[in-house]
């Protein structure tokens, strides 16, 4: 199996299925299934009051090496250039070995919000006396998480002041397995409400996930070397511009935004949810009590570029659309993941070398230039060109720096008369 498939991008979508399938060992069932995508009667019971499908391209980023393996990553994103981004910062890291991770494993957090309680530190004790009980009622509500491992692991509580009075939040810490957990833990808080309130004498009102899923963490790392991605001046742009990040929120959030273009397009071809994913990756932005960059760049001895990330990332393999979605079991698939935890950790990579792709670009000759090629490809699809036409009249737009339908409209009135010339 290789990640490095040669001109991938040159083929047609169908002979790029095909290679893929190739390499993913997908079957004829599963060809078909991204071929045909999500059906109207299997959309009406994902959700509610359907009425059709949203389509959104699914692409195929290359050339990414994660922990040794070679991964082909399926991403579904209507954003130009990002799945060329991505393939090629994964080419510069393949020289190094590609990305390495680790990850604290797939671990949620749940609250249990009891409020109305005089003596809110005596309610955080008593609480914590009944940890045991409380922890073997929680599993109780999901025993199969519990025979796979995981089920609540610890209870924290905590103290906090607000302006209607202080609350005593407790914390189920959940190993939820393959699942990204939503439903467990938010069934195993709701179960220990009763409880809480009898324990406390309050009154508990929210009982649900947290996305700040800080014990859900993921790491990854890639060396680029300096003479891979364009010299010592490079290294010293990105460097420079992932301090910008660093110190100012104003570029710390465009910074994330490239993180989330690669995180949020592989979440969504596996069917997992991108909300929470998002709202955790920016809340642990902030976490330091600023907003600031999830990666961090150095130099090595060498003088060549060390990306590092470090996010939550909750995903899981088993429950949502990944189950449902026939194109998000496909993706799965040629994810080759096993578990929950291995994709979470592609999905850090994925940010990484986007991040990466990003910050070469902007440190070098901008991002633009890349843009503008397949805009002018939009530009000239929306003016009407067909076939060969799209090509001819976006490159001769790209090279002018004119992209508009007005001017698509203009090209291809002038190539029309010379083809009346010729013929
Ligand atoms: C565009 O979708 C993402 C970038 O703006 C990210 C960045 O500036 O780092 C290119």
């Amino acid at each position: 199996m290789t990640s490095r498939i040669s001109g991938f991008y040159k083929l047609a979508p169908s002979e790029r299925l095909i290679a893929v399938a190739e390499q993913a060992a997908l079957g004829p069932e599963e060809i078909a299934q991204v071929q045909t995508g999500l059906l109207l009667d299997q959309a009406d019971k994902m959700t509610e009051n359907v009425i059709g499908l949203f389509q959104v391209p699914l692409g195929i980023a290359t050339n990414f090496v994660i922990d040794g393996r070679e991964v082909l990553i399926p991403m579904a994103t209507e954003e130009p250039s990002v799945i060329a981004a991505a393939s090629n910062g994964a080419r510069m890291a393949r020289e190094t070995g590609g990305f390495f991770t680790s990850s604290t494993g797939p671990v949620m957090r749940a609250l249990i919000q009891a409020t109305g309680i005089g003596d809110p530190f005596a309610a955080r004790q008593a609480i914590l006396l009944h940890k045991d009980d409380l922890m073997r009622m929680a599993n109780d509500k999901d025993p199969m998480l519990v025979k796979y491992g995981g089920g609540v692991k610890d209870i924290e509580v905590y103290v906090i002041d607000s302006k209607m009075g202080p609350m005593v939040v407790t914390h189920l810490i959940v190993d939820c397995r393959d699942a990204m957990g939503a439903n467990a833990v938010n069934t195993m808080a709701e179960s220990l409400a009763p409880r809480i309130e009898q324990i406390t004498g309050g009154r508990v009102y929210l009982r649900i996930i947290s996305n700040l899923a800080d014990l859900r963490l993921v790491r990854s790392k890639a060396v680029f070397k300096a003479e891979e991605i364009g010299g010592h001046e490079v290294v010293d742009g990105i460097l420079l511009a992932a301090e910008l990040a660093e110190v100012d929120p104003y570029r710390a959030a465009t910074h994330n935004k490239g993180i989330m273009n690669g995180v949020t397009a592989v979440v969504l071809a596996t069917g997992n949810d991108t909300r929470a994913v998002e709202a955790g990756a920016h809340a642990f932005a902030s976490i330091a009590g600023r907003y600031k960059s999830l990666t961090r760049y150095e130099k090595n001895r060498d003088g060549d570029l060390v990306g590092t990330i470090e996010m939550p990332v909750a995903v899981g393999l088993v429950g949502g659309a990944t189950r449902v979605h026939p194109v998000a079991k496909t993706a799965v698939k040629i994810l080759g993941v096993k578990s929950a935890d291995e994709l979470s950790r592609i999905i850090a990579s994925v940010g990484l070398c986007q991040n990466f792709a990003a910050l070469r670009a902007l440190a070098s000759e901008g991002i633009q230039r890349g843009h503008m090629s397949l805009h002018a490809k939009n530009v000239a699809v929306q003016a009407g060109a067909k076939c060969d036409l799209i090509e001819i009249i976006a490159a001769r737009m790209a090279a002018e720096r004119r992209i508009s339908v007005d001017r698509a409209v203009e090209l291809m009135a002038e190539l029309d008369e010379k083809a009346k010339e010729i013929t």
